[in-house]
């Protein structure tokens, strides 16, 4: 099999949208500019919002980008499900590449199974895609220009498919790429329901959510049709590079492993098997609080200062169960 650090992963993910035109863009900070309606940066388009939005024009209309993403606190929050999963963190890298009313849903469907498939080189049996319930439209351009199995196409709703920022921003109806990751994923849940896989048993990872932003919702909660339709899709880096090593848990990689080791070192004695999701908290825990630092925010008492110190204490507990004093 081959090997694929998480550098190499990101680099290829941006290689391969810069052959296509698109102009690769730093990663914004995690305290968002110039946007309170947000606590830290938490998504990819985050930083694109006012192209989105129609209110700026750049240089380039099709960008890529590996973003620095929190979500602990406000609408995306994974903080308490960080130690029960082997697929959420609060600190993760977030691989998009966006459209600014350049192409739609056609060229972004193509080149997601275009990587997936030709450069990644995922085994095509273990790909799923959903799509918005009510998007006849997505259903069918899969259909056309990829060779995903018609049987592994379902609808859902909203809650699934349907994404926004926030409370009020860009939002539209999305697609979802999900990788099955087999037989050997062990889940407390039964992994279909009427042949429909249940995508949040943990077997089904959504590596890959594509978004077709086409509206703004306002505070009273209206919907209103942006000036051009945008693509924003945004890829887990950490997933992607967990299931291109062939593992069933993100903490199993190399980046995840070596803070796993050190904090093992530093325990000076192993860790028994029911204690080990402390240890993968501790390390999802000092990555966002590292980042979070080294972006300015500081443990307070409000705020985003509050919710750093929340997952400092959360880290610290888990340290007290593992048996460090100090
Ligand atoms: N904004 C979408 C998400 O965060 C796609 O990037 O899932």
């Amino acid at each position: 099999m081959e090997n694929w650090t998480i550098d190499k992963v990101r680099r290829t993910f941006l290689d391969f949208f810069k052959a296509k035109g698109h102009t690769e863009v730093a990663s914004s900070p995690l305290l968002p500019a110039e946007d309170n309606t947000l606590l830290f940066a938490n998504a990819g388009m985050n930083q694109f919002k006012k192209l989105f939005l129609g209110l700026e024009k750049r240089s380039y209309t099709r960008a890529c980008s590996a973003q620095k993403c929190v979500r602990a606190g406000g609408k995306h929050n994974d903080l308490e499900n960080v130690g029960f999963t082997t697929r959420h963190h609060t600190f993760f890298e977030m691989l998009g590449n966006f459209s600014f009313g350049d192409y739609f849903k056609e060229d972004a469907i193509k080149y997601a199974w275009e990587l997936i498939t030709e450069v990644f080189k995922l085994d095509k049996s273990r790909l799923y895609v959903t799509v918005f319930r009510e998007d006849d439209e997505a259903e069918q351009l899969w259909l056309k220009n990829t060779d995903v199995d018609p049987k592994h196409i379902f609808r859902l709703d909203e809650h699934d498919n349907f994404w926004q920022m926030g409370d009020t921003g860009p939002c539209g109806p999305c697609s979802e790429i999900h990788y099955d990751l087999g037989e050997g994923f062990k889940a407390e849940k039964p992994f279909f329901d009427n042949g429909m896989p249940d995508f949040d048993c943990g077997r089904f990872v959504e590596i890959w959510n594509l978004v077709f932003m086409q509206f703004n919702r306002d505070e009273s909660g209206r919907l209103t049709p942006l000036p051009k339709p945008n693509i924003d899709t945004g890829m887990g880096l950490e997933r992607i590079t967990s299931i291109l090593n062939g593992k069933l848990s993100n903490y199993d990689i190399d980046i995840f492993q070596d803070l796993i080791h050190f904090t093992e070192n530093l325990l000076g004695k192993s860790v028994p098997a029911e204690l080990r999701s402390s240890l993968n908290v501790i390390a999802d825990h000092a990555r966002s609080t590292s980042f979070l630092i080294a972006d300015t925010i500081t443990p307070s008492n409000e705020g985003r200062g509050y919710v750093l110190r929340r997952i400092m204490r959360r880290a610290i507990r888990h340290g007290h169960k593992l048996g460090f004093n100090e």
